[in-house]
């Protein structure tokens, strides 16, 4: 079974994504993830304005070295997003999100083009959307947990920057796949939207 998650920053696909994997024993893809490292190297080597640069930097991506507590800062999710926006840096990791996919027993995974680039024809698809003031309250609890200073205003208008960068770029934008079910997160804590996201599942299965 093959469960496509997408949606935009902070709205819980990761999280939902973790459960359904470990609720049906399958593996999990956090493809961000991917994004960060190129980010993150092209930071560490002032690299992030050269498009050739951050394409070959994915091309060597080892991704037995992702380290996600190093990866998951507030810099790093930005310079993720603008190296997310060349065509040649997706190019470079498609092949090995479609082969992460492609094992036997299934897969899950998370990011903004899964249902509709990597996994067109993935089992169940979800969009896990809500407000971008609740997404920034969450990724502001987040960050202050992990220690990082900063202020809600600040997330806020990182997290719609972030949005309409993701969203209008040309190369694989964040946009619902036609055949996937929306799942807005807005009101519902954590327990609540898994058991939202299992019911998708299910019914997707059971209609298959
Ligand atoms: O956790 P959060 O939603 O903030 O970010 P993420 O899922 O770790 O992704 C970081 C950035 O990578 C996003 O803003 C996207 O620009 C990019 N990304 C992408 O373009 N395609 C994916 N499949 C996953 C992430």
């Amino acid at each position: 079974m093959l469960i496509a998650i997408d949606g935009p920053a902070a709205s819980g696909k990761g999280t939902l994504a973790r459960r359904l994997a470990a609720h049906y024993r399958l593996p999990h893809l956090d493809t961000g993830l991917l994004y960060r490292a190129v980010g993150a190297q092209c930071l560490a080597r002032g690299l992030l304005e050269d498009a050739a640069a951050s394409a070959d930097i994915a091309r060597a991506l080892d991704t037995d070295m992702l380290d996600p507590d190093a990866l998951r800062t507030a810099e790093i999710g930005e310079a993720a997003s603008r190296v997310a926006a060349r065509p040649d840096v997706r190019a470079a990791l498609l092949d090995l999100q479609q082969r992460f996919a492609a094992q036997e027993r299934g897969a899950v995974l998370d990011g903004r083009d899964i249902g509709t680039v990597i996994c067109p024809s993935a089992d169940a698809k979800l969009f896990v959307t809500a407000t971008p003031e609740v997404r920034a309250e969450r990724r502001f609890r987040e960050l202050q947990g992990r220690g990082e200073i900063t202020s809600f205003e600040a997330v806020l208008e990182d997290i719609r920057k972030r949005d309409a960068r993701d969203s209008g770029r040309s190369a694989a934008p964040l946009t619902q796949a036609g055949d996937a079910t929306t799942l807005d997160t807005t009101a519902l804590g954590i327990e609540e939207a898994f058991a939202a996201a299992l019911a998708v599942v299910e019914k997707r299965l059971s209609s298959r």
